[in-house]
This record gives structure tokens, sequence and C-alpha cells, in this order.
């Protein structure tokens, strides 16, 4: 079984992660975790804090001479922008953890709560996801990710989408946004029917919505499936050799299981509820109305989410290949892997 658990604050001395379970033999070098790093920090909409983050980051165990060992993999993350003292202020924001967290846990000052919610802590969740990437990426599958929309917008030109975003940045308002993971050339069969948590698109969802800022997840055509008549949303099989699918409506998954087409899957991501000014709130301490500080904020969350899902899919999939294939080491799991891959070949050609 892949676990991981992540311990941290945005303003503290360092984000830890530690990554349990994952097998001897990938080859990866600082690098390659600190591309998936860069890409997260240097997409639009962020805000100035990501000109500040260098993102330095240290692997203190689970690898030896650039290949992982099968002992629990740690990185430690430094942040640049660290806070020696917390803003003291009772003042929760709307729209964050602050109030529920300062009611749960009896604490006074907002920051407390907001120092540990914010979403500085995906990155080392996309450093640990940038092993699962490499794993899934020997074993020849190909996982991407992409923003399909921004607030109402729909286009993939980078100049209409950086308009977008300085129109929004003048007006002081944050956009939402939809972002869309893909993953390529799956065995078939990873997750399962049989049990409710041992489904796939179960353990998937459950990823995305653990995603600060996620408010909806869905699967190939997902919410369009409702509108539709029962043979409508059926992928139906075209005969040949090897057998293939008309379409990919399903998005990848039946029953709980990879069925050998592209994974696709989408999230909607909110509007960052921090915003350019100050937002109404109240505070705990008086009663009285006040107002939350604004703070450093990004205009959209939905390009970084994108890149930090498509690691969080990477590190669900790695999982789902664990479980069904097994093996300690890169070596076994490939023989499995490449073993399972011809044997169904071979059925679906109907041999
Ligand atoms: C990569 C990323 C960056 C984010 N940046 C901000 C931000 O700058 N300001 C903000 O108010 N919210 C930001 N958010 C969203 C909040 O973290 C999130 O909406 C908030 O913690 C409340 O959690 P919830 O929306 O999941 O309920 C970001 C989310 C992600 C994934």
């Amino acid at each position: 079984m892949l676990r991981y658990l992540t311990a941290g604050e945005a303003h503290g001395p360092a984000l830890i992660g530690i990554m349990d379970g994952f097998p001897a033999g990938v080859k990866i070098d600082k690098d390659y975790v600190a591309k998936s790093l860069a890409r997260r920090r240097t997409v639009p909409g962020r805000s100035s804090r990501q000109t500040q983050e260098t993102d330095s980051f240290y692997i203190s165990c689970g690898l030896y001479k650039n290949t992982t060992t099968g002992a629990p993999v740690a990185v430690m993350l430094k942040n640049v922008s660290q806070f020696a003292v917390l803003d003291p202020s009772s003042v929760p924001r709307p729209g964050h953890a602050d109030l529920a967290g300062m009611l749960k846990y009896g604490i006074s000052a907002s920051a407390v709560i907001r120092e540990r919610a914010s979403a500085r802590e995906t990155a080392v969740r996309t450093a640990l996801g940038a092993f699962c990437v490499r794993l899934l990426e020997l074993l020849n599958i190909n996982i991407t990710s992409r923003v399909i929309k921004l607030g109402h917008l729909r286009s993939e030109d980078a100049g209409t989408i950086l308009r977008e975003l300085e129109q929004a940045a003048k007006s002081g308002r944050s956009l939402g946004g939809v972002l869309e993971v893909k993953a390529e050339n799956l065995p078939v069969g990873l997750g399962s029917h049989a049990q409710w948590d041992r489904r796939l698109p179960s353990r998937l969802a459950a990823q995305l919505m653990g995603l600060n800022g996620v408010k909806g997840v869905e699967f190939g055509s997902g919410f369009e499936l409702a509108a539709m008549h029962g043979e409508e949303a059926l992928d139906f099989f075209k005969k040949g050799n090897p057998l293939k699918r008309l379409t990919n409506l399903a998005g990848g998954l039946e029953g709980g299981m990879t069925n050998g087409m592209p994974l696709v899957l989408r999230a909607a991501v909110r509007p960052v509820p921090g915003q350019g000014s100050p937002v109404r709130s109240i505070d705990l301490k008086t009663g009285k109305t006040a107002v939350a500080a604004p703070g450093r904020s990004d205009i959209t969350a939905v390009f970084a989410a994108a890149v930090i899902a498509e690691h969080l899919i990477a590190f669900e999939l790695a999982d789902a290949v664990l479980e069904k294939f097994g093996g300690d080491s890169l070596k076994e799991i490939k023989i499995r892997v490449d073993a399972w891959r011809r044997q169904t070949s071979k059925l679906l050609r109907g041999r």
C-alpha cells in the first residue's frame, strides 16, 4: 500500500512529506522533482509570493544514487517567506478554514488556522507525486493536465487567457475554472467493482476533493451524461483487432475499474476566496463588524491546481498499480504489468 503524510505551515521553516510503500529501482533525480515544483509555481495567475519562493528542497531518504530503495521517501521543502510572529487578529476570512478551525481547535488567532489550511502545503504533495509520475512513466503510462475553462472563458490561447487574468487582477476579482487530467495506456482492471472503497473513481475523486478549492469532480462526460438517453451514454465496442471503443464518454472507467480507454477526469476549482481588497467579517473577540486583511492572493488557482491534480492522480494510480501487480521493485512490477498487457490484449483480440 502506498500512503503519504505531510506536515508544515505556509510560513513556517519548511514543509515535510513522507511517502511509504514506494517501490525500489525507480531512477529519479532532484531535477525531475524540481521540474514538477517549477510547473506548479510558474503557471499563470499566481501571487507575488511565487516569485519569492524558490522551492528549494532536500530528499532526505529513500534514494540512493538517484534510485529509490524501497524505504520511505521523505522530502523537506524550505519556505523562503517565513513569519517569525503570526498576526494575532481574531477576524476570520469568509471562504476559508478560519472560522470553523478557530472554533474547533479553540484558537483565537485566525492566522494559526490559515497557516496549515493554506494551499502552500500542496507543494510538498506535488514533490511526492513526482515520484509517482516517474513510476508511471517507466511503465509507459502517460499523465497530463490542462485547464479547459477559466471563469466563463473556454480558450487554450495563452494570449486570451493572460488578457482575462490581467483584467481580473485590475478589478481585484479572482477567477475559478475547470481543470482536466488525462492518463493514457493504463492497464485494464485497476480498481474493482467488488466493494465501494475499492472502486477506482471513488479513490480518484477523494484525491481531487482533497485539493484546496476543488468543488466538483466529473469523469468522462460526467454531468452531461445525466441528460442523455441510455444508448447515447454508452461507449459501444468497435469490431476489430484489437477491440476498440467508438467513444470514451465514461472517461476510461466502468464499474469502478479502468477499461483500457484513456482516463479523463475534471475538477471545478472555485475562485480563490482571497480578494485584492479587504473583505467584510466579524471580530470574534468583540463580536463587532471588522474587515479581514486581504494578504497576498492568487488571481486564480486553477492553473496551479491542474499541475497539483496531475500529481495527486499519479499517486492514486501508482497505488492502484501496486495493489493489482504487487512487487517491491520496478523490475518485478514491470514484468507483471507487461505480462498482463499481453494477456489482456490477447483476450481483447478474442484469442
Ligand atoms: C494552488 C492553490 C493556490 C491557492 N491560492 C489561494 C490564494 O492565494 N488565496 C486564497 O484565498 N485561496 C487560495 N486557494 C484556495 C484556498 O486554499 C481554498 O479555497 C481555501 O483554503 C478554502 O478551502 P476550500 O475552498 O477547499 O473549502 C488556493 C488553492 C490552490 C489549490
